[in-house]
């Protein structure tokens, strides 16, 4: 039963344990992965080297799609065996040793990394792991509920390692559009021109005799942590629909928006939930993870069709989209990452991108990686990717955090993600500030008045008026600009009379 999932017969005799499989891994190996955002990682090979590793410590460099699921990469990091990670994590434990220096972490653009892998700018993978539904009579692997890099990993590696997960459906086999770009700089045109083009193959072409071992599993992908929406994400969900609203009656949107996208976490995710009770319709994602909102949307009848290179859904909706996957598969494709997030086609499509802000400053940087400046916190994901070239380029936060100790709004952000070019408008649960066509100065005014929360609002202006006084085109106390910072840091709070009333009782 579970051979009929290897349609390749010359390929049956691969079949092998996950520790046998995870013998092809040697120490300072690169190792490609599949997974993306939690979403169809290999499992059991990972679990395998790991225990491996007690015995016979190794180091590899691991690349993903994105982040993995199943605590992999906390296992992976406290068996020992991370050197490098690239590029994109989410998980606590290999949070800590990244911000310790014990794991070489690089944070890098979604959609780049194949490219310099293509270009040898990167090492390639040594060895390859790919979770997949089935290997074709081609030999070829069809992914399970993420695709990410998983492709270009299986085409660039020496050796590839499937693993079957007979958990999934094969009625997954179709969803996937699998386009490989060719070399630059004799590269034509991406030909995708609509969110629901199919472009490419349903199954990751390699020749067969890459596969040198294939392992059955049977773990579920890890259920999505998002949580329902709360006041202050349902009122940013508020503000954002009223101006997408008004953006159409202005003629400045079609009536369906054009295609969406949205970022990761519940803040992005009670955005996108926000458009359930409004009047839009025939509405398209071109986004990267769909995310529960993405089949609520479907199922309500707004969304027409979702582009996205991985599925992750809660336990609720988990069995709903997966039991019926058929229902879904003519408005459902999961491609690339490379594809997903190709600037090429963003900019192309007109995509309206929505992503969440750690904290942005008065004149519209904005930080989505970096507590405080030095710790990482989860990494840029594909949101520059987004940002950078959307139609318009929409960031999201609450307006302060730690029940009040943070404000989202910053005179000077700590690190820099998106800079003030890429961002068009701001939205927290206090209001919306379009910076479209207004200088540095009129944003802050702006961003002061319909952002910040009124805890932090008198403080704010109090430091850009004073900055005024110095003058420049974006006027700064550079002595100042990280008080607020240094202020959490030293006595827990933003709040800077906090400080002073310290100080006085010093
Ligand atoms: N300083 C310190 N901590 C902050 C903070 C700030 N300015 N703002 C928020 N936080 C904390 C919150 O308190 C919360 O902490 P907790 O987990 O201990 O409760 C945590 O950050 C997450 O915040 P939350 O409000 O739940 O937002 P989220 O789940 O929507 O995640 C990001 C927000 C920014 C962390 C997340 O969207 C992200 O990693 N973005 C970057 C990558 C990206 O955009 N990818 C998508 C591209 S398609």
């Amino acid at each position: 039963m579970q051979l009929e999932r290897i349609r390749n017969i010359s390929l049956r005799d691969k079949v092998m344990s996950a520790e046998q499989a995870s013998e092809f891994i040697k120490d300072g190996m690169t190792v490609g992965m599949s997974g993306f955002t939690r979403a169809g990682e290999a499992k059991a090979v990972p679990k395998a080297l790991a225990e491996r590793c007690k015995q016979q410590p190794i180091k590899i460099n691991l690349m993903t799609g994105a982040s993995l699921g199943n605590d992999l990469d906390k296992i992976l990091t406290e068996s020992g065996s991370l050197a490098r990670r690239m590029p994109f994590q989410v998980d606590t434990t290999l949070r800590k040793a990244i911000n310790n220096g014990e794991v070489m972490f690089i944070d890098q653009h979604l959609s780049e990394m194949v490219e310099q892998l293509r270009n040898h700018q990167l090492t390639r993978p040594d060895v390859a792991i790919i979770e997949a539904v089935a290997i074709t009579e081609e030999g070829h692997i069809v992914p399970t509920t993420s695709v990410g890099n998983s492709a270009s990993f299986a085409v660039f590696a020496e050796k590839v390692i499937v693993e079957i997960n007979t958990l999934h459906s094969d009625k997954l086999e179709g969803l996937h559009d699998i386009y490989i770009p060719s070399y630059r700089p004799s590269r034509t045109p991406l030909p995708l021109e609509k969110v629901d083009d199919r472009i490419g193959c349903t199954a990751i072409p390699i020749p067969p005799e890459k596969i040198v071992g294939i392992v059955f599993t049977s773990t579920p992908d890890s259920y999505s942590t998002v949580s329902d929406p709360d006041a202050e994400t349902a009122a940013i969900a508020g503000h954002l629909v009223r101006f997408l609203k008004d953006e159409v009656a202005q003629g400045r949107l079609p009536k369906n928006l054009g295609p969406l996208q949205a970022g990761i976490g519940n803040i992005a995710n009670a955005v996108m939930m926000g458009l359930l009770d409004s009047d839009f319709e025939d509405l398209t994602m071109y986004s990267e993870v769909l995310q529960d909102s993405t089949f609520d949307l479907i199922d309500a009848g707004k969304l027409r069709f979702a582009s996205g290179c991985s599925v992750i859904l809660s336990e609720r909706m988990n069995s709903k989209v997966f039991d019926n996957i058929e229902a879904y598969q003519d408005k459902l494709v999961l491609r690339p990452q490379e594809m997903s997030n190709h600037p090429e086609i963003v900019r192309r499509l007109g995509i309206i991108a929505v992503n969440t802000a750690l904290e942005f400053d008065l004149y519209g940087n904005v930080n989505s990686t970096h507590v405080c400046g030095t710790k990482m916190m989860n990494g840029i994901g594909g949101s520059g990717d987004f940002a950078r070239n959307a139609n318009m380029s929409i960031f999201v936060t609450k307006s302060i955090a730690k029940n009040g100790a943070i404000s989202s709004v910053v005179p000077m952000v700590s690190h820099v993600d998106h800079t003030e070019h890429d961002v068009d408008i701001l939205v927290t649960d206090q209001g919306l500030a379009d910076l479209r066509g207004l200088a540095p100065r009129e944003r802050a005014v702006r961003v002061i008045q319909n952002c910040v929360h009124p805890d932090y609002r008198h403080q704010l202006m109090s430091y850009f008026e004073r900055a005024c006084v110095r003058g420049g085109h974006t006027p700064h106390l550079i002595e100042e600009a990280f008080s607020w910072h240094v202020n959490l840091e030293k006595h827990g709070t933003m709040h800077l009379e906090h400080k002073q009333s310290c100080d006085s009782q010093q």
